[in-house]
């Protein structure tokens, strides 16, 4: 039987990667990342189509890689932290059925997690804190909006992973918009 494939979403560095990882190793499914996927089919990290081609060429390639992605069953994906401000994107994953699940973490600990961190390129600016606070707290509402559930990231992966499994196993979710 073939199911609707789990779609990861949050703030950069909320763990999606990592708990996708670990979830869909647990379900035996196949991982996808988006932001590696939209690498290998353009020759070019994230940062350099920001750079070479701009913002918005890179969005659409997100929702080209939404569109295929979203037409097959049994995947973990890890969005990139934009992808689900778009209500399109979230119309065609909820239209295929997808769960989106929202791993959620509050700023500081965003922070905390990508310092150091240069390659994501809207927070390579000179307040970044102010711009991970700025922008969380703008995106925050469009990611509740999108989710079918939310789960408290702070904790270990497969924990964490192990709460969405069971959650959506026993149907402990509903759908907000
Ligand atoms: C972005 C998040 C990044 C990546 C790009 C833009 C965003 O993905 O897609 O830098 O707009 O939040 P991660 O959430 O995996 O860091």
């Amino acid at each position: 039987m073939t199911k609707p494939s789990i779609v990861l979403c949050g703030f950069m560095g909320c763990g999606k990667t990592t708990v996708g990882k670990v979830l869909a190793r647990q379900l035996g499914w196949q991982f996808v990342d988006m932001d590696q996927l939209i690498e290998e089919q353009a020759g070019m990290t994230v940062s350099q189509i920001f750079e070479e081609k701009g913002e918005d060429a890179f969005r659409a390639m997100e929702r080209e890689a939404v569109r295929r992605l979203s037409a097959k069953p049994s995947l973990v994906i890890a969005t990139g932290g934009g992808v689900l401000t778009f209500p399109e994107n979230v119309q065609i994953f909820h239209r295929a059925g997808c769960p989106i699940v929202l791993l959620d973490v509050p700023p500081e600990e965003v922070v905390r997690r990508l310092q150091g961190d240069t390659s994501r390129p809207l927070l390579n600016v000179p307040n970044r804190l102010e711009a991970i606070r700025q922008l969380h707290a703008k995106r925050l509402p469009l990611y509740q909006k999108a989710a079918d559930l939310q789960v408290d990231a702070t904790k270990p992966p497969e924990l964490v992973a192990q709460n969405i499994t069971l959650s959506l196993k026993s149907n402990k979710f509903s759908r907000n918009g």
